[in-house]
């Protein structure tokens, strides 16, 4: 048996009970034929520091995945950062190296990227409006300039959006907006970052922005029917609208990718996935 076998790996996040990394690792492992295991861990907001300790004190915890809220927060308890997080200010993966330190990488750029080229949603020369600030933003937008595409971010906290902006302006075009601004663009592709799908909301912007041949995608999915940012465009007239589960799928190929240094086929995954719960 490989030294590879019977590791553990978790998320860590708040909320977590929605996820579906655990089915998704499920996959995975039988895919590549690796058997490791990976649960998700409800951690308190005030706590990561802790339940990092706690976790990667075992022996067999070797690697995890961070979600909302702690992307970024979680950068000062890591050893060493990859170029990729480095780039984008903060960690969806980390990983236990040598017995006692931690990498924190970031695997959410590229799986977008793989997933909009999957979809036929990016082209050359895009205007593309990312909504929210947070840390899923800092992760995909350097992914997102390239090819000669301008990116325009707006976030309901502008100064957010501002900082974003800033630390990104020597990388490609990349413009920060106000609310009463989006009416003056024609947006290609619009994605929303925000968090505010879990709670059942949309962003706060005009439907103007929408028509037909705008491309709308949401970072954020729902396991039944749209998302309410994707029901919103759809019902404000776009035909081309789709959900991030295929970028979820991705990310996780490329953290499992840093685990076990083997690419799980992400096509395949993606449809046992659906299989799996039936979407
Ligand atoms: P993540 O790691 O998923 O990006 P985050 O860092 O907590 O999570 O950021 C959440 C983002 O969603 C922020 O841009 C937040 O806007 P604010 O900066 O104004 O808080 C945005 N967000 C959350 N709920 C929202 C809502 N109902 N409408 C619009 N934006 C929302």
């Amino acid at each position: 048996m490989s030294n590879l076998q019977n590791r553990c790996f978790c998320l860590f996040g708040n909320p977590v009970s929605h996820s579906l990394s655990p089915v998704i690792h499920k996959i995975f492992s039988k895919q590549i034929n690796i058997k490791y295991f990976y649960s998700t861990i409800l951690t308190p907001k005030k706590s990561l520091s802790f339940f990092l300790k706690k976790f990667f004190s075992q022996e067999n915890n070797v690697g995890a995945n961070v979600t909302l809220p702690f992307k970024k927060s979680v950068i000062k308890y890591v050893d060493f950062l990859s170029d990729r997080a480095k780039i984008s200010e903060s960690i969806n993966t980390l990983k236990k190296i040598d017995k006692k330190f931690l990498v924190g990488d970031n695997t959410d750029g590229i799986g977008i990227l793989y997933d909009l080229k999957r979809l036929n949603f990016l082209k050359k020369n895009f205007n593309i409006l990312v909504i929210g600030a947070g840390g899923a933003s800092y992760g995909i937008i350097p992914y997102l300039m390239y090819n000669m595409n301008k990116v325009y971010v707006y976030n309901r906290t502008h100064y957010k959006s501002y900082l974003l902006v800033k630390k990104f302006s020597n990388v490609g075009e990349i413009f920060c907006l106000k609310k009463n601004e989006l009416k003056n663009y024609n947006f290609n592709l619009i994605i929303n970052a925000t968090s505010s799908g879990i709670y059942g909301q949309i962003p706060d912007i005009s439907s103007s922005i929408i028509s037909e041949n705008v491309y709308c995608y949401d970072l954020y999915f729902k396991k039944i029917g749209y998302t309410p940012f994707l029901q919103w465009c759809k019902k404000h007239g776009s035909l081309h609208v789709q959900d991030g589960i295929g970028m979820l799928v991705s990310q996780a190929a490329y953290s499992c990718l840093l685990w076990n240094k083997k690419l799980p086929n992400i096509e395949n995954s993606l449809k046992s996935l659906k299989n799996s719960i039936k979407i």
